[in-house]
C-alpha cells in the first residue's frame, strides 16, 4: 500500500525561491526507503541519492565503481517513500561522460525511477551534457570543486580552488553551468571565501559541502552526519548523532539476551488454545 504524504511535495520553483528569500536550503543524501521517509519527516528540502552510496552502503572504495543499475535501484527505493523533499539522482561515473545522447538516456532512467532531477559532476565538456539533459526537460544540479569521480586527476580527495587561478576557473565554470541551465550547483571542498563569492555571483542556489556558510544551502552525507561512519571524517563533517554506537548497543543487548534466554520473553510468543495443545500432544504420545 502506498503511504500518504504528510504534506504536498516541494516544487522546483519553491526551491529556487529560497535563495532570494534568504532561506537556507537543506539537502542530505539518502539511499533507501526508510531513510528517505525520515529525511522528509525532518523537513529536509532535497534528498540526494548520491553516488557516495558506493563507499557508504555498497562497500566500494570510492564512488567510481557505482553502476547505473545500482544508482537507479537506490533512487527508486528513495522515491517510493514519496518524500516531500525533491529527489535528486546522482549520475554515476561513466553514465554521462561518453556523449550527450548517453547522458540524456541515463537521466531519463533516473526520472523513470522517480527522481525529480539529476546531478552530474564537472564542467568543460560536461556543460554540453547539462544542456542536453535540460533540453530533454530534466532539471540538472551541477557539481564543482572537489568532484570525487575525478579525484585522481585532482590529486586526491582534497580541497580545490585554493589559488587565484583555480578560483577564477571555478567561478567561470559555475557561470557556464548556470548558463547551460543548471537549477543549482553543489560546491564541494572549496575555501569558504570562494564559496561565498561564487554563491553571490550566481542567481541559482549553491549547495555547499565544505564550502563554508556563504553557500545558499548545505549538504552532508547521511552516514557522516548521523555517525554511522565512525572513522576519520573530512574537516567539514559535523556529527549530529551516534547511530553506530546506538546500533552496536542494540545488537550487543540482543546477542546477550538470546544467549541468556531472556529473549524471547512471554510477551514475544504466540499462544495456542489449551484444548488444541492437549489434542496435539496426545497425538505425539501415540
Ligand atoms: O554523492 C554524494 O554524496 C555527493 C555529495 C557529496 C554532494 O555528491
Amino acid at each position: 500500500m502506498t503511504e500518504l504524504r504528510a504534506r504536498e511535495p516541494l516544487t522546483l520553483p519553491e526551491i529556487l525561491a529560497m535563495k532570494p528569500a534568504g532561506t537556507k536550503i537543506v539537502m542530505v543524501t539518502a539511499y533507501d526507503h526508510p531513510s528517505a521517509r525520515l529525511a522528509s519527516e525532518a523537513g529536509v528540502d532535497l534528498i540526494l541519492v548520491g553516488d557516495s552510496a558506493g563507499n557508504n552502503v555498497l562497500g566500494y572504495d570510492s564512488t567510481v565503481p557505482v553502476t547505473m543499475d545500482e544508482a537507479v535501484m537506490l533512487t527508486a527505493a528513495v522515491a517510493r517513500a514519496r518524500p516531500r523533499a525533491l529527489v535528486v539522482g546522482d549520475m554515476p561515473f561513466g553514465s554521462f561522460q561518453p556523449s550527450d545522447a548517453q547522458a540524456v538516456r541515463n537521466a531519463v532512467r533516473f526520472v523513470k525511477a522517480g527522481a525529480d532531477a539529476v546531478k552530474l559532476e564537472g564542467a568543460g565538456p560536461m556543460v554540453s551534457r547539462v544542456r542536453a539533459i535540460v533540453g530533454a526537460g530534466i532539471p540538472v544540479m551541477g557539481h564543482l570543486g572537489l568532484t570525487p569521480q575525478s579525484a585522481t586527476k585532482l590529486g586526491g580527495m582534497k580541497a580545490q580552488g585554493r589559488t587565484a587561478e583555480a578560483a577564477r576557473q571555478l567561478l567561470a565554470d559555475a557561470h557556464e553551468l548556470e548558463a547551460a541551465g543548471c537549477f543549482s550547483l553543489v560546491l564541494e571542498s572549496v575555501p569558504a571565501r570562494i564559496g561565498a563569492h561564487v554563491s553571490e555571483a550566481l542567481s541559482i542556489p549553491t549547495i555547499g559541502i565544505g564550502a563554508g556558510p556563504g553557500a545558499d544551502g548545505q549538504v552532508l552525507v547521511w552516514h557522516d552526519l548521523l555517525g554511522v561512519n565512525e572513522g576519520v571524517a573530512p574537516r567539514f563533517v559535523k556529527r549530529y548523532a551516534d547511530v553506530a554506537g546506538e546500533i552496536r548497543r542494540g545488537l550487543e543487548a540482543y546477542a546477550a539476551e538470546v544467549r541468556s534466554g531472556a529473549y524471547p520473553a512471554d510477551e514475544h510468543v504466540y499462544k495456542i488454545n489449551a484444548e488444541e495443545l492437549r489434542a496435539f500432544e496426545a497425538d505425539l504420545d501415540r
